[in-house]
């Protein structure tokens, strides 16, 4: 009996800063309760090769990894449950980018939004469009659609500013099991609606390039102090307060039940003094991530410790990680030259051609000849002095096609006219199989 494959679920955060509680909310916590739903494998990894595309400065990547990979720790992923893993522990990655790279029309990047926002830019300031673009910006999606396709992943949980990525990704996908047979899972895009996006301390979405954000693991006393700054309306205590738009209300909601939700809404209404929300808030989130603190204080001062989980979660990927590739890169015709080429690609799978075979014989003459799939002789040629001679027998029966098989009779062993016939037939049939593949 086959069993149906579990649902794989893979996601990245990219190491150029401090985690926040947007970055908590949105991607950690999510994936700290996937990672206990028992019917999904989960593959979480820490996206330091895209880090580098954003960031040059190498204490900050390092410093960052660290931080990222103790907070979903301490906030309670089980790395024996899951495949958890630094990205550039994975050598195959960058190999599978260049596999997909070659199957990417460049014409599609040229469209992605991050690359697109950099030249509307350059082009708004009236600079060169292509002015402090890196190519690694503009390669951005493929390391991603590598981060996905390497480990099948079925579902990837993002926020909307990365579904396009997803969509590239499916395109790869699709794009190399055309050319070179089924490889590839086609992922699809989880956008949480309950986890939109959570604003920061100005109101905007809370990112690092806003500045606007409230570290996780701050310590209690800088917490509170942060949260004291987030931007509220200058209404006086007694008056009401309007839910709408306040970020404090929408940052409350993301780690409150209902109830207690419902609770500082009536508050609101009834006049809440701004600093009063502000300590209930304070309050709310610290009773969450308080239980977590010590951990997360025991693993930075530990990275040792870190690194050994890391490096067995890369260990655990590599044994999926390792023998695709090999598939892979045997499948695009990177191969032993050995290795028989009657195997796996669509292709070959679909016509099995016949194929020239030259060899030497005994009286030190050069021969070849035609063999169809199933090994029957079609054609077989007279000795010749060198294989550069024979080499160029064939190469001229395989670009001239079927006819030169009887122009060329005097250079072939006289098989019988039927076989010839046959022979002529079979080498058409390679000449423009070649020419389709040289399309
Ligand atoms: N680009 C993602 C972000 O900035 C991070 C990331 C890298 C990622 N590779 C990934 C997310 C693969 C999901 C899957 O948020």
């Amino acid at each position: 009996m086959t069993s149906t494959p579990r649902t794989r679920v893979l996601t990245g955060i990219t190491t150029t800063g401090t985690p926040h509680l947007g970055n908590y909310v949105g991607a950690i916590r999510p994936t700290v309760q996937a990672s206990r739903d028992l019917s999904t494998d989960g593959f979480y990894f820490l996206a330091d090769y895209h880090a580098l595309i954003k960031c040059d400065d190498p204490a900050r990547i390092q410093r960052s990894t660290l931080e990222i990979a103790a907070s979903w720790i301490a906030s309670g992923l089980d790395t024996d449950k899951v495949t958890f893993y630094r990205q550039s522990d994975i050598p195959e990655i960058p190999e599978l980018t260049w596999f997909l790279t070659c199957v990417t029309g460049k014409g599609v990047l040229n469209r992605a939004h991050a690359y697109k926002a950099a030249v509307d830019k350059n082009n708004a300031a009236g600079h060169d469009p292509d002015s402090d673009v890196s190519a690694g910006l503009f390669m951005y999606p493929v390391l991603m659609g590598a981060d996905i396709l390497m480990f099948k992943a079925h579902k990837v949980p993002v926020g909307r500013d990365q579904i396009q990525h997803i969509e590239m990704a499916r395109d790869m996908a699709s794009s190399f099991n055309h050319l070179y047979g089924e490889h590839f899972v086609l992922p699809e895009a989880v956008v949480e609606e309950s986890v939109a996006l959570l604003p920061g301390l100005d109101g905007r979405k809370m990112s690092k390039s806003y500045d606007n954000t409230i570290p996780l693991f701050a310590p209690a006393a800088q917490m509170r102090k942060q949260i004291a700054g987030i931007l509220t309306d200058s209404k006086a205590p007694g008056e009401a307060k309007s839910t709408e738009s306040s970020a404090l209300f929408q940052i409350y909601q993301a780690f409150a039940s209902a109830e207690e939700t419902a609770a500082l809404s009536k508050a609101y209404a009834e006049g809440i003094a701004w600093g009063d929300a502000k300590q209930v808030l304070f309050e709310r989130i610290d009773r969450e991530i308080a239980p977590m603190r010590d951990q997360y204080q025991e693993l930075i001062h530990n990275p040792a410790k870190l690194d050994q989980i890391l490096l067995a979660g890369a260990d655990k990927a590599r044994q999926m990680a390792t023998p695709f590739i090999k598939e892979l890169r045997h499948a695009v015709g990177l191969r032993a030259l050995s290795s028989g080429s009657n195997t796996s690609t669509a292709k070959e799978a679909k016509v099995a051609l016949p194929s020239f075979k030259q060899y030497r014989e005994k009286d030190g003459q050069f021969y070849f000849k035609l063999v169809d799939a199933q090994g029957q002789l079609l054609l077989q040629s007279h000795g010749f002095a060198s294989p550069k001679e024979a080499g160029q027998t064939i190469a001229r029966l395989q670009t001239e096609g079927g006819t030169s098989v009887f122009e060329l009779h005097h250079l072939l062993e006289p098989l019988s006219h039927e076989a010839q016939a046959v022979a002529a037939k079979n080498i058409e049939i390679i000449r423009s199989s070649v020419e389709k593949n040289n399309k």
